[in-house]
């Protein structure tokens, strides 16, 4: 399974190395020009491939998105029909918001498979995974399970919320929001 990280500044690096060292093809972009992320990918993810977002969502399998949510209304959304999609996005700072980012992502993008998870754990607490709890959520038992493979793989423990709407437990103002132990399940 061909992996594509979108966003290459706190996160997106730490996803992209967890995903290299459980044996993934990674790409990784910023964006703009690949080039631009050249260095900063060799020193943080090394083996992950900097490429345009374009270019690296159209060869993958499982996307992630770790991107500013306020950059999301820059990706295009017709790239991501057919492919799983991680939401890892908050609202930030937390806002009330009707709708969650993933249900938000996925009314936008028609016809991929969306699932929230890795939001709500801090950059500096993903590494090492061994043995935490992440929370995920999706309307897409397909998906569902892929990402949950894919969490497994990179050494979390899946924990299942429920739909896209009960994803909105993972989001910044609920108490899961920052923890990702056993507490979860
Ligand atoms: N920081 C955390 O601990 C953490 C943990 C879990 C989830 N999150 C969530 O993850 C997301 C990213 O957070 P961050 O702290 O990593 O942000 P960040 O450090 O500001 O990095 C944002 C990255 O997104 C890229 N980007 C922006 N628009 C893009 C686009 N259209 N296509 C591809 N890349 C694009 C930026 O590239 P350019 O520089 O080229 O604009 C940059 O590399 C946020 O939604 C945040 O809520 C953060």
């Amino acid at each position: 399974m061909k992996v594509a990280v979108l966003g290459a500044g706190h996160v997106g690096p730490v996803i992209a190395r967890l995903a290299l060292a459980a044996g993934y093809p990674v790409a990784i972009a910023g964006s703009g020009d690949p080039a631009r992320i050249e260095m900063i990918t060799s020193f943080l993810a090394p083996g992950a491939v900097p490429r345009s977002a374009a270019d690296a969502v159209a060869d993958a399998d499982l996307v992630v998105l770790a991107i500013p949510w306020h950059r999301f209304a820059t990706v295009d959304p017709a790239l991501f029909a057919g492919k799983v999609v991680v939401d890892a996005m908050n609202h930030w700072p937390p806002a009330a918001e009707p709708l969650g980012t993933s249900e938000e992502v996925a009314r936008r993008l028609v016809g991929a498979q969306v699932v929230k998870t890795l939001n709500h754990i801090a950059y500096q607490d993903m590494e090492p995974p061994s043995g935490r709890a992440v929370g995920l959520a999706g309307d897409s038992p397909a998906a569902l399970d892929v990402v949950a493979e894919f969490l497994s793989r990179i050494g979390f423990e899946p924990v299942r919320v429920g739909s896209l709407a009960d994803g909105r437990l993972l989001e910044p103002g609920s108490p899961v929001f920052g923890t990702f132990t056993k507490e979860l399940s």
